[in-house]
């Protein structure tokens, strides 16, 4: 899609030049700009680079105006310094390390409010949303500064060092009947995509989303999309581990239980297998990320030895929307 001038935000004046995105190469790179960030601050890095996959592919569908919601943020050498993405209307931001100062983000929030404007005609209203870190208050005071205020959702961000964890932790029992294994490929894609939509319903999960997962995302391996299956088949519960190989760091995105075999074990079992895995495959830290306000799964993620590292908050603010000068009758 082509930008108007009224998304190309303040550009050659700053630091940084601001680029739409352009594809998989560009993907590449704000995962490598994650990476880098988890070689530097580790677990107080915003999100991982499953992540970005799970979002891309398992939370949205083809778009044909992904090069207008995603922009990359370069310094005049061309180095990558950060990302906003509008994605489902929110943004999700991430900045190198060394930006420090609250420069980069504040142009991500003209961007996005310029974006989010032409890209969501209509209405008296403008609403706008996004995240910040209880690490860095200092963004929250800006936030709150140009009128957002606390939306009330937090996320708690986990971390395990699995270079600690007992090469020989006993596998917990499974209830009679149920055992663990891998998804297989195709033929297991209503299966799987049967135990997604109980845990999560009302899902949005379809067909198309999760082989999407597994056929496009760069880092998808069947052996890292563990099943729990019940006496009768089918799929009990699960845990999709992404693991990036060179900051060796995992990710669990998602975690669920079928609403049938919720409170037997299941998914703390997957989760425990799937620590195993991502420990036999070299990964020397898992993450993963909890609403706060789920209970369920902040008890599971404590009692498989994930810590609490950080929480993000959600702000958000509604503003009137700029009417068009040309519009605007001349008195005189
Ligand atoms: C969270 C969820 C995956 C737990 O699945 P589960 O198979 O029922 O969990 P387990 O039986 O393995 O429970 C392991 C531990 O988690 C905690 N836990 C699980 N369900 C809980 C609940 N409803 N309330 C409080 N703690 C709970 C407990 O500490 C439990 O250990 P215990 O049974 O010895 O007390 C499941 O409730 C679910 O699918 N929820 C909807 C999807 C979701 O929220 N996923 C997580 C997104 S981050």
């Amino acid at each position: 899609m082509e930008r108007s001038e009224a998304t190309m935000p303040v550009a050659t004046t700053t630091r940084w030049r601001a680029r739409a995105f352009a594809g998989p190469a560009d993907f590449a790179r704000m995962q490598a700009l994650q990476r880098e960030s988890w070689r530097r601050v580790g677990p107080l890095s915003e999100s991982h680079p499953g992540d970005l996959e799970w979002w891309m592919y398992g939370l949205s569908d083809p778009d044909p105006a992904i090069s207008t919601r995603i922009c990359l943020w370069e310094s005049e050498g061309g180095e990558l310094r950060g990302w906003s993405w509008i994605f489902r209307g929110e943004l999700e931001w991430f900045v190198h390390p060394d930006e420090r100062d609250l420069e980069l983000r504040e142009q991500m929030l003209d961007w996005h409010a310029a974006t989010q404007a032409e890209l969501t005609p209509g209405g008296d209203e403008l609403e706008l949303s996004t995240w910040s870190t209880t690490i860095q208050p200092e963004l929250g005071h800006e936030l709150a500064r140009r009128g957002y205020s606390d939306a009330g959702h937090v996320l708690v961000h986990f971390t395990q060092e699995l270079r600690a964890k007992a090469d020989a932790d006993p596998a917990p029992a499974l209830p009679e009947g149920y055992s663990i294994r891998s998804v297989a490929g195709m033929t297991d894609l209503p299966q799987r995509l049967a135990v997604q939509r109980s845990a999560f319903a009302p899902s949005k999960m379809t067909d198309e989303r999760y082989a999407r997962v597994m056929t496009a995302a760069p880092t998808y391996r069947p052996e890292l999309d563990i099943c729990a299956v019940a006496p009768d088949g089918t799929f009990a519960a699960f845990v999709l581990c992404w693991y990036d190989e060179p900051s060796r760091v995992g990710l669990f995105e998602p975690v669920g239980t079928h609403a049938d075999h919720r409170r037997l074990g299941l998914a703390g079992a997957v989760c425990n297998e799937g620590l195993h895995r991502l420990r036999a495959l070299g990964a020397e830290r898992a993450s993963v990320l909890s609403n706060g306000e789920n209970e369920a799964a902040v008890n599971l993620y404590r009692s498989l030895g994930f810590v609490e590292v950080m929480r993000s908050v959600e702000w958000t603010k509604r503003i009137p929307r700029q009417g068009d000068p040309a519009a605007v009758e001349d008195p005189a």
